[in-house]
């Protein structure tokens, strides 16, 4: 029986549409959809209400410096110092990464994980083997093996699991993966109104890559980096193929900086290339999205003459762990996205949508930046390390992606 508890809220927030088929259900169907609404934070939904007012009273209240960047070539000139930092950091194992590859890649439209896409042309190569092999480079070069974290979701766990396990984890010493799912949040059509994906489930997606560092704390593997002694965990995408995890340059720059965290950035490719780019905000890092650029902003210098907002993240963080400890329990904002979501419709079909057709509300990585004390804007080349394979066709597709493997000597 449904409590008069759940009852209340169902009814509260308008949301009376996802009890339609509550009376065919079997006894055992009840009792799971029961407990999926007991334990739903319904509050969630407020944030549709609130997202014109609140968020813009904020957005209004911030004030943005330029946050100076180390850029490639003060890099290049300090790259064995660096380089050796960071060496020494890995093969101390204070170094743990972080892949994540919980999302649903929805874009791309592949229907497997995003990382068992094979991106291979005359052999077969697929997107995680891609990660593995760059991280590779490091254990060779450090004779230590990296501990590799994987957040995957419900939804593709399982696959993922597999997949490494089909293909011997594609040479990497199995002992130091770990995987962990991370939470799913409601979805809910234009209406505000949460879909169902069975007659007694909601439908359910992972709730965005900012709940990662929870997510390993709940699945009690932050005793496990303590007791290795990792001290820094790089978290990174898993649609770059040519991203460098572990890199040992950027990991002994980030410890030199003494700052709690670091991100790799790229220069903006053109003045209005739609990226965020990294800022101080209200004394705090953070990334000032392209559209909240006022024109002062893009005209700023920094003392190279050169625009002072200009450096786009590509997501590759690193950040102390001491620091994302002291952070755990602060609440970040949550964001509204419009996606394709598979639902059932009133009759009970199951339509899987061509368009997208409501919202997710999703947790990012980038607003946990903004809870850190400061952060290494560090560049990297973008057509070495920056091939994300967002879309089927077009900008940031697997044929771009393509051409700049190919372009770094991978063999396809
Ligand atoms: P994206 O922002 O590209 O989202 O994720 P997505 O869900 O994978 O793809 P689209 O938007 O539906 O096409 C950036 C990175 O964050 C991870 C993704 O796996 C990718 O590595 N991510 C995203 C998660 O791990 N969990 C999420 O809930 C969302």
């Amino acid at each position: 029986m449904l409590s008069d508890q759940v009852r209340e809220k169902v009814n509260k927030y308008g949301q009376q549409q996802i009890m339609r088929f509550y009376d065919e259900l079997s006894d055992n169907e009840k009792a799971v959809f029961e407990e999926e609404l007991e334990n739903l934070d319904f509050s969630l939904l407020d944030v549709l209400d609130q997202r014109n007012g609140a968020g813009q009273e904020d957005d209004n209240a911030s004030v943005y410096e330029p946050l100076e960047a180390l850029k490639t070539d003060e890099i290049m000139e300090r790259y064995a110092e660096f380089e050796s930092e960071g060496i020494d950091a890995i093969k101390k194992c204070k170094v743990g990464a972080v892949l994540l590859a919980g999302g649903q890649g929805t874009r791309l439209g592949f229907d497997k994980p995003k990382g068992m896409f094979n991106i291979g042309e005359t052999k077969e190569l697929y997107i995680f083997e891609c990660l593995i092999n760059n991280l590779m480079d490091v254990v060779n070069r450090s004779g230590a093996y990296i501990p590799l974290f994987i957040m995957t979701s419900d939804k593709n766990d399982k696959d993922t699991r597999e997949f490494f396990a089909e293909h011997d984890y594609f040479g990497y010493d199995r002992d130091f993966v770990y995987f962990f799912i991370q939470d799913m949040a409601p979805s809910v059509d234009y209406n505000g109104k949460l879909l169902l994906e069975e007659k007694y489930k909601l439908s359910l997606s992972p709730n965005g890559n900012g709940g990662w560092f929870s997510s390993m704390v709940r699945a009690g593997l932050l005793d496990k980096i303590t007791s290795m002694g990792v001290e820094w965990l790089n978290v990174f995408a898993v649609d770059n193929v040519l991203q460098k995890m572990a890199d040992p340059v950027f990991v002994g720059a980030t410890i030199r900086s003494g700052k709690p965290s670091g991100s790799k950035v790229v220069r903006k490719a053109f003045p209005e290339e739609r990226v965020g780019v990294m800022c101080r905000e209200n004394g705090k890092p953070s990334i000032v999205e392209y559209y909240e650029l006022t024109e002062e902003m893009k005209n700023r210098k920094d003392d190279c003459g050169e625009p002072a907002y200009n450096y786009g993240v590509i997501l590759n963080y690193l950040l102390k762990v001491e620091s994302l400890v002291d952070i755990l329990n602060e609440q970040l904002p949550v964001h509204i996205v419009e996606k394709k979501i598979p639902y059932l419709d009133e009759n009970g079909n199951k339509i899987a949508p061509a368009e997208p057709n409501g919202y997710k509300f999703e947790e990012l990585i980038l607003d946990m930046i903004h809870l850190l004390d400061d952060c290494l804007v560090f560049e990297v080349f973008r057509n070495r390390e920056f091939a994300p394979v967002k879309n089927k066709e077009g900008v940031d597709s697997i044929e771009t992606a393509r051409t700049l493997l190919k372009e770094n000597g991978v063999e396809l």
